[in-house]
Order: structure tokens, then sequence, then C-alpha cells
């Protein structure tokens, strides 16, 4: 068929029109990937089996989600109704957007952050209010809590935080809940396992409190894109309106339950992240160059005004790193993702040589 001659063109949304488009860093990418803070290894054998055994008579059929929302629940220690799987956490923070941000409402985040919330806030009538962090990135709690307002609708605080790898105490996130209680307080645990601590169980007592977990990172199944929102029954039944009830497929429902199970290998692989971490942050210190401390599977670096330079020499060695430059207060800083020991060995000799090449010693120092 003929194509039609077109001389209008449908017409996005302006707020659409306005967004800027997210590239993650894609292609060639045949090396260490130390740049998505991902499980740099495996998920679980345990998972693999499972896969193995999917029969082609089970993909004919649609997923159920609520078969394996209870067991979840159960590995949570909450009820059903108060858990909700989403495709990753990305599906959870846009419904969960999709649900309360009204024309005229303000999303609240601490920044730099996770750059997910503003890219799916910027497709709504929402105003992005946004906290800059000091020089030492910690949790900016005192100008959060000037920050709030009236109109104040949700304040996502991703907890460890990316690219930070800062925290906010428990005692901070009850009393920002405590002070905005017409606002959803997003806790977005997707580091929860490097860090150890949760606010989880605050879902029972605090109306306003959302957790979010995912499974992309400790658990190496991010290609299945599997995350879960937990929060007081009342408000996850209105997010389960708007999600899509198939967006979790049955491949990634088949292997959660394994997953969850397979609790040695979770902690095993955690507790080589954790001491890598340690050894990497030696090595930086060792090196000259100034490190922010984490509470996650990444460690942000300060390059300075060689940082391009930076990620692509250590990308010539071998390994990706993730030039986070373009955060707000965040220039000439690389957040590197923490492997198994024997990974990261070789990721400091790559950053040893890199480092000579450049000539840098951090320039903060
Ligand atoms: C703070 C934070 N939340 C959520 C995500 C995305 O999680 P998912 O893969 O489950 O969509 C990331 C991924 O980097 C993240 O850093």
């Amino acid at each position: 068929m003929r194509k039609m001659a077109a001389t209008i063109l449908p017409a996005p949304r302006l707020r659409v029109q306005a967004m800027k488009e997210y590239h993650p860093p894609l292609g060639n990418r045949d090396a260490l990937r130390l740049d998505f803070n991902e499980n740099t290894l495996a998920c679980s054998p345990k998972v693999r089996e499972v896969l193995a055994k999917i029969s082609s008579g089970a993909l004919t059929r649609y997923p159920e989600r609520e078969p394996v929302e209870r067991i979840v629940a159960e590995h949570l220690g909450t009820v059903p109704q108060q858990v909700v799987l989403t495709n990753g956490v990305d599906e959870a923070i846009h419904a969960l957007f999709e649900t309360f941000l009204e024309s005229g409402d303000e999303l609240l985040l601490p920044v730099p952050t996770y750059t997910m919330y503003e890219v799916y806030a910027s497709a709504t009538e929402v105003r992005v209010v946004t906290v800059q962090a000091g020089d030492d990135l910690k949790f900016p709690f005192d100008g959060l809590i000037a920050a709030i307002t009236p109109r104040t609708k949700i304040i996502a605080l991703a907890n460890p935080n990316s690219p930070s790898g800062s925290v906010a105490t428990r005692a901070q996130i009850i009393e920002i809940a405590r002070r905005v209680p017409q606002a959803v307080i997003l806790v977005d645990e997707a580091y929860f396992h490097f860090h150890g601590e949760t606010v989880l169980d605050l879902i029972e007592t605090i109306p306003n409190l959302v957790v979010a977990r995912t499974f992309s990172k400790a658990y190496g199944l991010a290609g299945l894109r599997l995350g879960l929102l937990a929060g007081p029954v009342e408000l996850m039944r209105w997010v389960r309106r708007v999600l899509s009830p198939y967006s979790v497929n049955s491949l990634a429902l088949a292997c959660l339950p394994p997953a969850l199970e397979d609790e040695p290998y979770v902690e095993w692989y955690v507790g080589e992240v954790v001491a890598a971490r340690a050894e990497f942050e030696s090595a930086l210190d060792a090196a000259g160059v100034r490190r922010w401390p984490s509470s996650a599977n990444f460690v942000l670096v300060e390059i300075g005004s060689k940082h391009a330079e930076f990620v692509r020499l250590m990308h010539e060695g071998g390994v990706l790193v993730r030039d986070r430059s373009s955060d707000p207060g965040c220039d000439g800083r690389v957040r590197i993702t923490i492997g198994t020991r024997e990974q990261m060995r070789g990721a400091i000799s790559v950053l040893r040589t890199t480092l000579a090449t450049l000539g840098i010693k951090s320039e903060a120092q």
C-alpha cells in the first residue's frame, strides 16, 4: 500500500513534548558492567531450574499475579492486600504517580536521586520540587522539611539513595511522614539488601507510607522486570486500579518463589558485595580518590574534569562505569557498581592504570 501523505501529525501532550529523552548507555557492552548497579554475576541456580521447566502450554495463559503476591506477602510478613507486584520498581513508581498526582500537586525530591522519579513526573501536570543535598551528599532532611507545602503530594526517597549511596534514618522517615499526612511517602528500598535496614514494618502503623523493593539488584533478575510496592491496604487498592493486570509476565512470576526461597544465595551475593565494597573503598582511599560513604552496591567517586575520558579509558580496560556528571551537584563524579571480590580486584587494577594514565588524583583532595 502506498504511504499516505501526512501534512498534519498527531501532536503529543505539551508536557510530553517538553520531556527530555532518557538514553541509558547501551550498545557495545561486552565488558564488566559496573554501570547499572545490577547483580554482576547471576541469579540463583534454583531460578534457572524453574525457568528451564516452563512448558509452552504455560506460555499460552495470561499470568496470574495474585497467587505469587500471597507468597511474597508471606515472605515479607505482610498481608497479601498490602503487596502489589509490578514490572520492576519503575512501573511501581509510574503507577504510584498516576494514582496520586493531580494537576498542580507537588512531587518533592531530594537530589541527586534516581532519575526515573523526575522522568515519570515530567509526563504529568505535577510540579517537581527538588532539594539539593550539600557537598557531603547526605540526606538533606532539614531542607526537605522546609520544602513541604500544602500541595506536597508525594515525597520519593530512594533509601539507600542513588547515585550517592547515602541513607535517611528511620526516625527521619517517620518524622517526614508525620509532617505531611496528605502526601504519600515512597521509600524506594531497591538497594535494601546491601544496607540491611528497612521501614517495611512501619506500613502497619503509618497510613501514608509506601515501600518499593526490586528483584533487579541483589536477586539478579533485572531482565525479568520484577518489583513491588508494599503499603497500607487502602493505598494499594487504588494503585491496583491503575496497574495493567498482566504487566508482570508469567516467566517472572514463576521465577519469584524460587528466588525468594533461595535465601542462602542472596545472602552469599550480598556478603560478597559488602566485602568487595570495603576492599574497593580502601583502594580508592589509597589512590587518593574522594568517595562518598555508600550503603548500597555502588560507590560514587570524584574524578573531576577528566570524567568523560576516565569513563572511556575504563571501558577500554574492560570495565563499564557510569558518568553521573549531569546529575544535580555531581559534576565530575562517576558511579561504580560493586560486584564480587574477584571482579572488583580486576576493576581496581584497571582503575589504577586509568588514574595513572590521566594523571588523576581527585581534584577535591
Ligand atoms: C533507586 C532505584 N529504584 C528503582 C530502580 C529500578 O528498579 P527496577 O529494575 O525494579 O525497575 C533503580 C535502578 O537502578 C534504582 O536505582
